[in-house]
């Protein structure tokens, strides 16, 4: 009865809650990227890569805006299904929009509708200490969560710009503080962005849950980045924290490998991706 979700007509099971535990615990780094269609997600999954999130950044990479405020839950669901299509054995996320989350009713509302119609198998929402109440009624409902900590891109505007956190040190105890409140909430899997390493080693050593980072030095339990940005699809400027694994490769398919073997040798990131 169970078997359709170990196997899918694939050679292994795919990549479940689990096994994500499991890979933490015998410090197998976790390779993750975004995707937002199906093509490029066969090709991620063919690469091996173990999480696919279907991120907000869709909303600047895909859609041409400067934020990922205009993306709506809609959106979401739309690039979730066909990013579903594509995947066999990666784990995969979706993000709750800008202002999807404010209230337990609504978030649950929203995070079923990324479920049932998207396909995702885990929500991600930025918040700290704010979302406790939120991550309890997902947990409660049995809904898997990544809460999002460190840069919360939704939040640009209050913030004043994308600008790496955590840099002072009461900065750092809250950020674990919140994370281990949010582990405690039913938290699964926490995302770290754009934090100083040091900051990134506090809190996976804080947590049972797997932590993954971008732009959280190599000191966590995974690594993600936007898949169009290791691809050098994304024009001007990108972030210290992103390698252009392209530049050495002949296609799309051996770049995305290339990063999946850079991710679990450990060999990104490197010093120049890192914040101190
Ligand atoms: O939306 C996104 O792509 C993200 C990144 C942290 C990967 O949330």
């Amino acid at each position: 009865m169970y078997t359709h979700l170990e196997q899918r007509g694939m050679p292994e099971p795919p990549v479940n809650i689990s096994t994500l535990r499991k890979m933490k615990r015998a410090g197998e780094p976790i390779a993750c990227l975004t995707a937002y269609d199906a093509s490029y997600a066969a090709l991620v999954d063919a690469a091996r890569t173990d999480l696919v999130l279907v991120g907000d950044s869709l909303g600047m990479v895909i859609q041409g805006h400067d934020t990922t405020v205009p993306v709506t839950v809609d959106d979401i669901i739309y690039h979730s299904r066909v990013v579903a299509r594509g995947l066999h054995r990666a784990f995969l996320v979706a993000d709750m929009p800008f202002m999807s989350y404010t209230e337990p009713a609504q978030a649950l509302d929203n995070a079923v509708r990324l479920m049932q119609e998207g396909g995702a198998m885990m929500v991600k929402l930025e918040g700290g200490d704010g979302q406790i109440e939120i991550v309890e009624h997902l947990a409660r409902h049995d809904i898997p969560v990544c809460a999002h900590l460190g840069l919360k891109p939704q939040s640009v505007h209050k913030i004043g710009g994308f600008k790496v956190q955590g840099r002072e040190p009461d900065q750092v105890e809250e950020m674990r503080q919140s994370a281990e409140r949010l582990q405690n909430a039913g938290a699964d899997l926490v995302l770290l962005e754009c934090i100083p390493n040091e900051a990134g080693r506090l809190i996976r050593d804080a947590l049972e849950v797997p932590v993954i980072g971008i732009g959280a030095g190599p000191d966590v339990d995974g690594q993600i980045l936007v898949l169009y940005d290791i691809l050098d699809i994304t024009q001007g400027r990108t972030p210290r924290f992103v390698r252009n694994f392209q530049a050495e490769c002949t296609s799309p398919l051996a770049a995305v490998t290339s990063y999946v073997r850079a991710v679990k040798d450990r060999s990104y990131p490197a010093t120049e991706h890192c914040f101190s």
